[in-house]
């Protein structure tokens, strides 16, 4: 599908027909995300695939009881991973072991350890979740380019879902995907003009 076709056919879909999503275009999915950009390529990123339903309606109800959470077939709860340090090792360990060259790898690994280190945890926080938004958007257009839907959602209390799906404190929900059959694909979106976007 045309790039153009795909960002206007995408929606924020809270209604699906209840058919559950084929294993695999999950996994087509989850590998679409994977491959979104991040600052400093940290992918500081974690997400909680939820499929049953008791967990789905415990979700929903962090959610504030929007039916979306309860009904999708499959949830995805990104999570902003917090701990800069601990990925930039692991980041430094993964491009030793793809065979990245090492003055570019030693460059990176520098540049991050000093972008990291004048941080606070609560810049750092915010910087994961900035990168996780990134994520949400390659699983939202990945989901309409694969034949389904999904919604972004920051309406929940991530406390709540943290407490529920058994998070490490360095893992925060920061935004959900339920994804599904869309059944509710408005007649009209709205945006504000063209004129309006560049100062
Ligand atoms: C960061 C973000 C958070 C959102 N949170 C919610 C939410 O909690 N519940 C909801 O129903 N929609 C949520 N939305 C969906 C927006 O309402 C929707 O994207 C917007 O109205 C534009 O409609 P469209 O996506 O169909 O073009 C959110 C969207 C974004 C980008």
């Amino acid at each position: 599908m045309d790039f153009k076709d795909l960002v206007m056919q995408r929606y924020a879909a809270r209604a699906y027909t209840g058919e559950r999503i084929p294993e695999e275009k999950i996994e087509a999915l989850l590998e679409l995300v994977r491959w979104a950009p991040s600052g400093l390529n940290l992918q500081p990123w974690r997400i909680k695939v939820v499929e049953d339903a008791p967990t789905k309606g415990a979700l929903m109800e962090a959610a504030f009881g929007q039916p979306q959470v309860g009904a999708c077939s499959h949830l995805l709860v990104l999570c902003a991973d917090s701990d800069l340090a601990g990925r930039i090792g692991e980041l430094e360990q993964l491009m030793r072991q793809a065979g990245s060259p090492e003055k570019e790898r030693r460059r990176v690994i520098a540049l991050a350890r000093d972008m990291v280190s004048r941080m606070a945890p609560a810049q750092a926080l915010a910087f994961a979740q900035q990168q996780v938004f990134l994520a949400l958007a390659h699983a939202l257009l990945g989901a309409r380019a694969l034949g389904f839907d999904g919604c972004p959602m920051t309406g929940f209390d991530g406390a709540r879902v943290a407490a529920r799906l058994g998070l490490p404190p360095r893992l925060v929900p920061t935004a959900m995907c339920p994804l599904g059959f869309g059944t509710d694909r408005p007649a009209l979106r709205v945006r504000f003009p063209r004129e309006e976007l560049c100062l």
